[in-house]
């Protein structure tokens, strides 16, 4: 099974025992447009593809460690395009939550996925205690303060922002979230595994804002120039195009070379080299890439890492 479909089920089956019987209908279905709503699933096939690497001796609780950094990701995109925030109307291709169903639902979703994350997880840890507790302070750190998403769209809430530090905070965070809660799932150490997290969510970051300047709303789903209408700091505001894809490029070199040396390391490579042309398509840089610009990421160490023990 690709990890895309198993990520689907996962948030499939654990989505309905997680929202029970009897919760307002109207609720349930804005929770519902928020997740099922063809999302590219980037983290949680993030999170299988590190315990995959690590053994993945516990895959219910690496399904549920996924499906939950999805239902997070998921409301912080919901509360992200209520009018408070960047107020946009679509999003994946479809009318934003608050659009479809109304702005106080679309703040009770948002609510309801971040608790909904942290019960998915409690109903499949208690055979991993000690993963369980790790896998909830994993999560609340890519979320919370000082420098998860929660962190992160609050500097846009401050008069002066390092971009960086925004960055890493509003997207990178939860990717580290998402390879260290395949390693605590697996039971190895997420240290070894924080550094590929951390290079490819802010180049997940930087490519969403040159995709912002050279983008569509057909093939993104969701509307172009909102930095610029927003005021957000952006890479491509602050380096330019050439800069900030430039930019761009050595980040997922550095996620590349990031990679700890084990087993599944080809198929990581080729995660993070098929994410890199997915974000920022050679077609879209064109004419904004120097020739030589080379984005394979380097051999594997020598010696084995403290991740392939
Ligand atoms: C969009 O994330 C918001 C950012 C953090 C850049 P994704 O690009 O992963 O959005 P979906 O889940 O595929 O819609
Ligand atoms: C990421 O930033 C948003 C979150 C962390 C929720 P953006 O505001 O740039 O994301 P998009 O462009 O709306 O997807
Ligand atoms: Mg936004
Ligand atoms: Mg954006």
């Amino acid at each position: 099974m690709s990890l895309l479909k198993r990520a689907e089920a996962a948030l499939q089956s654990h989505f309905q025992t997680a929202a029970g019987v009897g919760a307002p209908p109207r609720l349930q279905a804005a929770m519902q447009h928020a997740v099922f709503s063809g999302g590219a699933r980037i983290r949680p096939q993030l999170c299988m593809a590190v315990a995959t690497a690590c053994g993945d001796d516990a895959p219910e609780l690496t399904n549920a460690a996924a499906v939950a950094l999805e239902l997070m990701h998921c409301a912080s995109l919901v509360h992200d395009d209520m009018p408070a925030f960047d107020n946009a109307d679509v999003r994946r291709g479809r009318p934003t939550v608050h659009k479809a169903f109304s702005e106080p639902l679309a703040l009770l979703a948002g609510d309801g996925l971040i608790v909904m994350a942290y019960q998915v997880l409690l109903q499949s840890g208690r055979q991993h205690p000690e993963r369980l507790i790790t896998l909830m302070e994993n999560l609340s750190r890519g979320v919370g303060l000082p420098s998860g998403i929660v962190a992160g769209q609050a500097w846009e809430c401050e008069t002066a922002a390092d971009l960086a530090q925004y960055q890493r905070s509003k997207t990178g965070a939860l990717f580290v979230s998402a390879t260290c809660a395949g390693a605590i799932a697996s039971g190895r150490a997420c240290e070894p595994w924080a550094p590929l997290g951390a290079f490819l969510g802010e180049a997940y970051q930087v490519a969403d804002d040159i995709r912002d300047v050279l983008g569509d709303i057909a093939s993104l789903g969701k509307p172009v120039g909102q930095d610029t209408l927003n005021d957000r700091p952006s890479s491509a505001q602050a380096m330019g195009l050439e800069g900030a894809i430039a930019h761009f490029d050595a980040l997922i070199k550095q996620a590349g070379d990031a990679i700890p040396d084990c087993t599944h390391r080809d198929m990581l490579v080729q995660l993070v080299l098929l994410e890199s042309e997915r974000l920022v398509p050679k077609s879209m840089s064109e004419g904004y890439r120097k020739p030589s610009a080379a984005v394979v990421p380097a051999k594997a160490p020598a010696t084995r890492s403290a991740a392939a023990r």
